[in-house]
């Protein structure tokens, strides 16, 4: 038994390493320009400037991917990935996967409702529970891709429901994020956004 668990280990082992081939030192060098706006160290002080700090790294490259092609539309970003080829790019997503997030505050008179909304959803509006995704932490799921959320700011993660809601971002594979904000209100929008903010990976 211990060795066929070992043998799983093992086998596991490798699938991870050929996927994880960033390379976070390297990463670090290339993040200049970056820290302008989302900290030196992933942690962004601007509310409409995501932190990518622990944030996932096969996330982190499918969304700089996007970025560079024009799937995902970031004027604020326009060419600043043009030069990157895919080394620097998973290079980067590994330094910013191996920083520590921080945590914002939730506003107490949305926790009721945005705990609520993340841990259940809205089934009478057919609203999926965010944390079946994203987890219960909102650490998400790194090896599917699946963002982290916790400690994000909420006026970012409002943007992006509402980008979703309208067809504004549409490089959510199977538009899985575009079903859920579809039938998200301003109110359960607000509310969530704010219980992410203060949520603890
Ligand atoms: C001038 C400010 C600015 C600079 C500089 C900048 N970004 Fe961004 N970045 C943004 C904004 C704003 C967004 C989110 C746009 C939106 O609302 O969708 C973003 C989004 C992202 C995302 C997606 C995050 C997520 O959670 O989906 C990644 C990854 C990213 N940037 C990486 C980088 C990297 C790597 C660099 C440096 C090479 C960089 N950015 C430089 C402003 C900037
Ligand atoms: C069935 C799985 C699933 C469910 C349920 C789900 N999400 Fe997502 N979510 C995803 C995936 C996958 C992405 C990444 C899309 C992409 O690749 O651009 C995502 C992306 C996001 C983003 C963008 C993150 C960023 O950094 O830009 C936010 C915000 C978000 N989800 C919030 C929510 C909220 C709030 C709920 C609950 C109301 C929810 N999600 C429910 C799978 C899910």
């Amino acid at each position: 038994m211990k060795k066929i668990v070992a043998c799983i280990l093992i086998t596991f082992g490798c699938i991870s390493l050929s996927h994880a081939a960033g390379d976070a030192v390297a990463g670090q060098g290339q993040t200049a320009l970056c820290a302008a706006c989302h900290g030196a160290d992933g942690n962004s002080m601007v509310g409409n400037f995501p932190k990518l700090a622990g944030q996932g790294e096969r996330y982190l490259i499918k969304q700089m991917n996007d970025i560079r092609s024009g799937a995902r539309s970031v004027p604020e970003m326009t060419g600043m990935l043009n030069n990157l080829d895919d080394q620097s790019i998973a290079d980067i997503a590994a330094y910013f996967a191996a920083q520590t997030g921080s945590i914002g505050a939730a506003k107490p008179e949305l926790v009721e409702a945005g705990e609520m909304m993340y841990r259940a959803g809205n089934a009478a509006k057919g609203i999926a529970a965010c944390s079946a995704c994203h987890s219960p932490t909102g650490s998400g799921n790194a090896q599917a891709g699946f963002p982290a959320l916790g400690g994000q700011h909420a006026d970012y993660t409002i943007k992006q429901l509402k980008d979703f809601r309208t067809e504004t971002r549409m490089n959510d594979d199977a538009k899985i994020m575009r079903q859920v904000a579809a039938l998200m209100s301003d109110k359960e929008i607000a509310a969530v956004a704010s219980y992410i903010q203060g949520l603890s990976k």
